[in-house]
């Protein structure tokens, strides 16, 4: 088994929105999750994380796109193909390894290498637009609660 290094949590990786920084620090501890199941016998646990993982990360996709496109983030659209593009993927490494394929390790490298550089580039460059626009929110909190109600559910809180 490989060594694959665990993911840092760094300085580069906040957004500066509490609720989506903490959202990445959840699916940064999933990959790291992930990487620690590597060497459970039981498939059944590294399934259960991925599907987790994924589950997590497609609500975290929804939360966001509700704050991009009630700032009018002129990008919005590009932005969402690729966390289309993602989920696909994603999935498609799912499938194959609850069909016993040995992926996992493919799986966490794309997951490192693409997450991390999804939020150092393409999330970072709504910050300071979805920043202003929950500033000038009076409703900021309702707005907020109710988005993340709307994709995690009862899910999600507290993580
Ligand atoms: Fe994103």
């Amino acid at each position: 088994m490989a060594d694959i290094m665990r993911v840092e949590w760094s300085k580069d990786l906040v957004i500066g929105i509490q609720e989506i920084d903490d959202q990445h620090r959840q699916i940064v501890d999933y990959i790291n999750l992930l990487i620690d199941s590597r060497g459970n016998d039981d498939r059944k646990v590294t399934e259960e994380v991925i599907s987790e993982l994924i589950a997590y990360t497609v609500s975290h996709f929804g939360f966001e796109e509700s704050l991009m496109e009630k700032a009018e983030y002129a990008y919005i659209s590009p932005h969402k193909r690729i966390h289309r593009l993602f989920e696909k993927r994603v999935r498609e490494y799912a499938d194959r390894f609850v069909n016993g394929e040995d992926v996992a390790e493919e799986l966490i490298e794309m997951l490192h290498r693409w997450l991390i550089t999804h939020i150092r580039s393409e999330d970072k460059d709504y910050g300071a637009l979805v920043i202003s626009s929950l500033d000038a929110n009076p409703e900021r909190e309702r707005f907020l609660k109710k988005s993340f109600g709307r994709f995690f559910g009862d899910r999600g809180k507290g993580a």
